[in-house]
């Protein structure tokens, strides 16, 4: 008997767009769908993505299309979407991991940062972009908000995005969840731990698993949530972070 689990986590075929994928997590998670046979399309601000990207094509077979683009502004990132979606055809799902961090002080934050880092049009407007696609092709599709686990503590971040986009996509077959990383090994938190001894100490040893996250800490449950197998969730958020959230390792 043919088994419906595999079947549900299937990928071969689908279409993913992927902010923020020429590095860290986007790329991570642009290689776990090329592993799953999903044809990803990329948008960043990167001239071009990281090395290994340009091998994933040939080893797995499937179509990666890289469009720079600049998801804060309209007329660049509606010209890369739209080149997304004809080049890939058709689009199954979306994951938006564009975004930026900047470690500093409370007090010392400049005006022009905090609108920078707050800037979730980008994200807003990718889910608009995708659901109307998805409506007119009539399918259902399914997009996963890489949000922060910062958002469930102190900062406003991404993550409101997904519960109130769920409840209004929900009938036209559009399931919307998020994932909230911990510390997660990237170049966004290299960049910090090489300035900034404490934050590193904080990264590795405040998580109770004693360690920082991966980026493949994060793709099973990525690629769950894009696929079949999540079939009946949405509106939810998956917090990956060694246990962080729930209080940090004191040891005794
Ligand atoms: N690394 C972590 O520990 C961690 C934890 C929680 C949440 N996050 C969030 O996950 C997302 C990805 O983080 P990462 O660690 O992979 O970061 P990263 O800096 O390694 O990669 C981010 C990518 O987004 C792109 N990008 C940034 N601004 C853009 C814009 N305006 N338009 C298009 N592309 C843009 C960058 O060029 C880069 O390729 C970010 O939103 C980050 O805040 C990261």
């Amino acid at each position: 008997m043919a088994s419906k689990v595999r079947a549900s986590f299937e990928r071969t075929g689908r279409n993913y767009i992927v902010t923020g994928g020429a590095q860290g997590i986007g790329l991570a998670l642009t290689q776990a769908i090329a592993e799953m046979g999903g044809n990803v399309a990329i948008l960043d601000l990167q001239d071009k993505p990281l090395n290994h990207f340009s091998q994933l094509a040939n080893t797995h077979g499937v179509k990666l299309p890289y469009f720079r683009a600049d998801v804060a502004n309209e007329r660049s990132f509606k010209v890369a979407f739209k080149g997304a979606v004809e080049a890939l055809g058709s689009v199954d799902s979306l994951m938006t991991s564009a975004g930026i961090a900047l470690e500093k002080p409370f007090g010392k934050h400049t005006w022009d940062e905090v609108n920078k880092i707050l800037e979730v049009t980008g994200t807003f407007m990718a889910t608009q972009l995708f659901a109307e696609q998805v409506e007119k092709q009539g399918k259902g599709g399914s997009a996963v908000l890489i949000a922060s686990i910062t958002s469930h503590t102190v900062l406003p971040s991404h993550r409101m995005s997904a519960y109130p986009a769920s409840k209004e996509l929900a009938p036209l077959g559009i399931r919307v969840n998020s994932i909230s990383p911990g510390f997660i090994d990237t170049e966004q938190t290299k960049f910090v731990r090489d300035h900034n001894a404490k934050i590193a100490d904080l990264m590795f040893n405040a998580p109770p698993l004693k360690r920082i996250g991966t980026t493949d800490d994060l793709v099973g449950s990525v690629v769950y949530l894009l696929s079949d197998a999540s079939s009946y969730t949405t509106g939810t958020d998956i917090a990956i972070t060694g246990a962080l959230h729930v209080g940090r390792q004191i040891d005794t």
